[in-house]
Parts: structure tokens; C-alpha cells; sequence
């Protein structure tokens, strides 16, 4: 729909088969937004027939209503709510669940605050003033809720200072403020992507978090693994994460080793039983948290297996001779010469699998190889992880 007054305010609704909350909400949006020149996006992943009521609704609504159904649900709510940013017809854009759990009646408090100027983006907040969390279903998700915030806020002092729920679903964002490009948009926490990735200016009004209006919680154990997978990710970017990894698999590859010799396994081949599992669990957690984002450009799955398990391998072999030498030649300790060879193994794996195992295919002649090589040698380094 063309108006002549341009829209003051995108309203983005991330729905998943909420067809039953559509027309509640559009009627309360509606009447909370009364004298705000607003428009209502829905962004639709839907398997039920949310996408029809919403098409019904719109037509006899009394705001724009927009629909833009997506048929691959990339990055789940999260990565709906990003596209919804690009879809906005304004730059303040105000986020805000299908369930009704989000009080529509908070949106004109929202707006004003945000009126005000002085910052980019007003966050909802259940744990600020008179705000609650009596909706979230039980004593079990309350709890869940403030050790995740609990801990999220501690690993963020800085950003998330004066930020009382980075969690919440409902904010309202100028969406220039935020650098869209560097999201990683991944399951429910949008919110804490953006906090975490700028530093940008932020106040706080308090609210209430009901029940759901209809349908059911889409919140999973799976989106518990998603948010502490993105907080690794967030706070300690690629590298930290596949140390994590690395970290993970030697304390895997000890007990494996301990399992078998004292079920009488021969040590030597408890050692290699141990090395061969923890180098292809490695791999397939890499590939799953830490360079999720460079499979499709890279080459084939199987290829990219092959050149890792192959390094891992050579790795292995190549680090004990080294090792001897070191302390046969060097006169260094056993302990030392371990830690330095495993400190020098740990970066050239990193370098190896960034830039071998997940380089891109189509490898274009470059001017300057070295110079490349160094680019993207630190990009990656730095670069935050993905989940
Ligand atoms: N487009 C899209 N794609 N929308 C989704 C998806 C998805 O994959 N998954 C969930 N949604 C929509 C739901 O339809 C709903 O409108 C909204 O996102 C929130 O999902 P719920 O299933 O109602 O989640 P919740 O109530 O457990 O979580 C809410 O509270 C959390 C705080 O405890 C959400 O507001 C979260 O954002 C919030 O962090
Ligand atoms: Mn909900």
C-alpha cells in the first residue's frame, strides 16, 4: 500500500505457525498504535496455515499489513526478524513476538522513549522497574531465563552494562544504529547479537511478560544449545572457539585412552583408537560451530575430511620427532617441549583448516599470495565465530 505520509514505524512480527494469534494481534497493534504512522511485517516461516490468515487479516486491517513468507527459515527467528530490518519500510523498527506474550499496548511507551532521540534502540525489559516474567511457563524456564541473563551479562560487562534483559524478544531499534552485514543471526536471541557486536546507545522501559495468547512455545532445548554456542561465539570469536574444540577433544581423547587400557586394550592402541576419534569428532564440530558460514564456498564435505583428517594425522606424526629433537638436541623438558609443540600445532591447525580445509574453490590468482595469505590470515582470527 503507497501512502503519502511516509511510515514513522516498522512493526516486524517473526511468526512459526501462529495462525490462531494473527487476528488478536493485529487488532491490538492496531489500536496501540493509534496516531504512530505505523506499518505490520510479518516475517513467516509457517508449515500451517498462518500465511492464509495473515493474507485475510490484511486485507480488512486498518494499518499496511505485509507478508513475506520464507520457505527456508534461515537463522529461525533470529535471522527472520534480520530480514524484516531490510524489508522495513521506516528506519525504527520495532520487534515483537506473534504470541501476544509482548504486550501490543507497550509499543506507543516504546516509540516515545525512542522519540526522545538520544538513543538506538529501546529494549522491553521483564527485569527492570515494574517489568515481570510471570509468562514464561514454568519455575523451570524463570530459572533459566536469569542464569542465562545472569551469565550472559557477565561475560559482557561492557556492552550489556545498563542492559538488564539482553534477552527479551521486544525492542525497538533505529535500524541504522546497527551493522547488519556483521550479524549472525541464529535462533532466538537477535537482541544479544546486536548488543554484542556494536556498541551502541540503549535505554530500558519496563514490561510485562504474559501468557501466550494461543499455540505453543517454540523454545527448545536446541535453541538452549544455539544461545550458549552464540555466546562463545560472541564473546570469544572463531579462534576461541576451536580452541574450546581442541580443548575438548584432548580431554576426550584421555578418557578414551583410559577406557580401553583399563578394559586391557594394549596402550599403543588404545592411543591410536583414541587420536582417530578425537581427530574425526573434531571435524565434524568444526564444521558444525566453528566454519559453518565457509562450507558452501569451500570444497566438498568429504574433501574437506580428507584434508583434515590427513593433517591431523601428519600432525601427530610429524610433532613426535619434533619433540625428541627438542629434547634430545635442545635439552628441554619433556613437559615444555610437549606444551610448545602442542601451542605451535594448535595455531597451524587453525591457519591449516581457514585456510586449506575451508579456503574457497574457485582459487583466483592473486598479485600478492603472502599479502593475501596475511589478510585473511587475521580476518579469520578475528572474525566472530559462528554457531
Ligand atoms: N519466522 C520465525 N521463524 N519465527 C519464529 C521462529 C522461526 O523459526 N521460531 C519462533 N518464532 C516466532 C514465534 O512464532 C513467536 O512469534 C516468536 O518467534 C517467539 O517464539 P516463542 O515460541 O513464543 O518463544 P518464547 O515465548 O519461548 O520466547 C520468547 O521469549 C524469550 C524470552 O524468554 C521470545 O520473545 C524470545 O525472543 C525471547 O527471548
Ligand atoms: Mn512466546
Amino acid at each position: 500500500m503507497r501512502r503519502l505520509t511516509a511510515v514513522q514505524l516498522s512493526i516486524i512480527v517473526p511468526t512459526f505457525n501462529e495462525a490462531p494469534n494473527v487476528a488478536e494481534l493485529v487488532r491490538r497493534v492496531t489500536a496501540a498504535a493509534d496516531g504512530i504512522d505505523a506499518e505490520i511485517i510479518f516475517v513467516d516461516d509457517s508449515t500451517d496455515d498462518t500465511p492464509d490468515v495473515i493474507r485475510e487479516v490484511a486485507a480488512s486491517a486498518s494499518l499496511p499489513v505485509r507478508l513475506m513468507h520464507r520457505s527456508s527459515r534461515a537463522g529461525g527467528l533470529g535471522g527472520a526478524v534480520v530480514e524484516g530490518f531490510a524489508l522495513a519500510e521506516a528506519d525504527a523498527c520495532l520487534v515483537i513476538d506473534g504470541d501476544l506474550q509482548h504486550p501490543p499496548e507497550e509499543i506507543p511507551l516504546l516509540y516515545a522513549r525512542f522519540a526522545q532521540g538520544d538513543v538506538d534502540i529501546v529494549i522491553a525489559s521483564r527485569y527492570v522497574g515494574g517489568g515481570t516474567a510471570t509468562g514464561l511457563a514454568d519455575r523451570t524456564r524463570v530459572l533459566v531465563s536469569k542464569a542465562a541473563t545472569a551469565l550472559t551479562r557477565a561475560m559482557f560487562p561492557g556492552r550489556l552494562r545498563g542492559v538488564t534483559d539482553p534477552m527479551t524478544g521486544f525492542f525497538l531499534v533505529d535500524r541504522r544504529a546497527i551493522d547488519a552485514a556483521t550479524l549472525r543471526p541464529r535462533g532466538f536471541k537477535i537482541l544479544l547479537e546486536i548488543l554484542a557486536r556494536k556498541t551502541v546507545r540503549v535505554a530500558e522501559v519496563p514490561f510485562a511478560f504474559a501468557d501466550r495468547h494461543a499455540g505453543e512455545s517454540k523454545a527448545s532445548l536446541r535453541q538452549g544449545l544455539h544461545f550458549l554456542a552464540q555466546l562463545t561465539a560472541l564473546r570469544f570469536g572463531k579462534m576461541s572457539l576451536f580452541a574450546v574444540i581442541g580443548g575438548l577433544g584432548a580431554v576426550v581423547n584421555i578418557a578414551i585412552v583410559w577406557g580401553l587400557t583399563s578394559l586391557g586394550v594394549d596402550y599403543i592402541v588404545a592411543a591410536v583408537i583414541a587420536a582417530e576419534a578425537t581427530i574425526i569428532g573434531n571435524f565434524v564440530l568444526l564444521e558444525r560451530f566453528v566454519f559453518h558460514d565457509m562450507r558452501e564456498a569451500a570444497s566438498g564435505g568429504w574433501l574437506r575430511f580428507a584434508k583434515s583428517f590427513t593433517f591431523n594425522n601428519a600432525e601427530a606424526l610429524i610433532r613426535i620427532p619434533v619433540m625428541a629433537l627438542l629434547v634430545e638436541s635442545w635439552h628441554i623438558s619433556v613437559v615444555v617441549a610437549t606444551a610448545l609443540t602442542l601451542v605451535v600445532a594448535f595455531f597451524v591447525r587453525f591457519v591449516f583448516h581457514s585456510l586449506v580445509v575451508y579456503a574457497p574453490r574457485r582459487a583466483d590468482a592473486e598479485p600478492s599470495r603472502m599479502r593475501h595469505f596475511v589478510e585473511e590470515l587475521d580476518e579469520q582470527a578475528m572474525s566472530p565465530g559462528e554457531l
